[in-house]
């Protein structure tokens, strides 16, 4: 075989550039391979020196042998290096295997799990989940729903007055007229969310609560329509057999208006401190659309008719979790937040 005709020097400059730009241990293995390896280009010249002429062949093996040597150090120096800092990665190696850290996950709140749970009840029955705002007109919170101005119905709905003329509601009803003046039935929907009233506080008043209003218009939704499907989102909600009974009551929008009870999930109707030793508590207000409200949404109340219901979805949970202070949703005490 003839000897490959290599510059030595330039070999020896490549070669230690590339030593120095190798990234890792990988990286000069590929580099000694290419140069001192079997097949390597100065393993070949080595290889090569035996068919030179004794004098060439001596000149040229000394020079070839330095460059072999110069290189295979450099090379070494350098592993050294790249072994040292895998030690730190070695120190620094985590096993992946050991069970973490929980982290403290919180938990939703309880008025907030109450409000899915009717969600979901109502979203399997057909209804649709409708919001709108907290900060309400006078004309959707009062007028709309056939309370004008001088009627002493808006001192039962005390709230704040805003500045530029908005209120913060003080029920979700309003949402109905919105609603009906923007969609065409036949529709049903609810409309959950936060109401406000100007107020003293007790363990069953407070001054922001949730509440959940329901809606159903058609041609000829009545009472009937009414009766099953609350019932049906009682029985649901509580996950046993609860009586519901309406009573008439008085709503300026509704007309006939009545109070909707259950019977005590507590005592199961025998009578308890809960519900008063009468066996029944009282969660809704509903009735029939007053035909001022359906003219006011600008529905034609000889072609439509329907029910509507509001009730508070504090008082739902505190049925469910049986808590007798409403003040302790809102009170940010961790001892009561961390029972749910
Ligand atoms: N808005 C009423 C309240 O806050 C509750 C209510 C009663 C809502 C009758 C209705 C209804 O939609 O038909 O006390």
């Amino acid at each position: 075989m003839k000897a490959p005709k290599l510059n030595l020097k330039s070999l020896k400059n490549k070669a230690q550039k590339e030593i120095k730009k190798a990234p890792d241990l990988k990286g000069l293995n590929d580099v000694f391979n290419k140069y001192l390896g079997k097949r390597g280009q100065l393993t070949q010249v080595l290889r090569s020196l035996k068919d030179l002429p004794e004098k060439k062949r001596k000149k040229r093996g000394k020079l070839a042998n330095e460059i072999r040597r110069e290189i295979e150090e450099i090379i070494n120096e350098k592993r050294k290096k790249f072994k040292v800092s895998g030690f730190k990665l070695q120190e620094e190696w985590i096993d992946i295997t050991v069970p973490g850290k929980k982290p403290i996950l919180g938990h939703l709140h309880p008025l907030t799990k109450v409000k899915r749970d009717v969600e979901e009840i109502f979203q399997s029955m057909g209804f649709s989940v409708v919001e709108g705002p907290e900060a309400e007109t006078e004309w959707y919170n009062f007028d709309a729903l056939n309370i004008p101005k001088e009627h002493p119905a808006r001192d039962a709905w005390d709230t704040f007055y805003l500045k530029g003329g908005l209120l913060l509601r003080t029920h979700t009803t309003p949402v109905d007229v919105r609603f009906m003046e923007k969609n065409n039935p036949p529709l049903r929907i609810i409309i959950p969310g936060n109401v406000f009233r100007h107020e003293a506080t007790d363990p069953s008043h407070e001054f922001q609560l949730c509440q959940v209003d329901g809606l159903m218009i058609g041609k000829d939704i009545s009472v009937t329509n009414f009766k099953a499907v609350i019932g049906e989102f009682f029985r649901r909600f509580f996950q046993k057999e609860v009586r519901s009974r309406l009573r008439p009551d008085f709503f300026p929008f509704t007309e006939p208006s009545f109070d909707v009870s259950i019977s005590c999930v507590v005592c199961g109707g025998e009578g308890c401190p809960t519900c008063k030793n009468s066996g029944w508590v009282e969660l809704a207000g509903a009735g029939m659309i007053h035909p001022n409200v359906l003219k006011n949404s600008g529905l034609n109340p000889k072609n439509w008719q329907g029910w509507a219901f509001g009730f508070g979805l504090d008082r739902l949970a505190m049925m469910k979790y049986k808590i007798d202070d409403i003040r302790l949703f809102r009170s940010g005490d961790l001892r009561f937040l961390n029972q749910f």
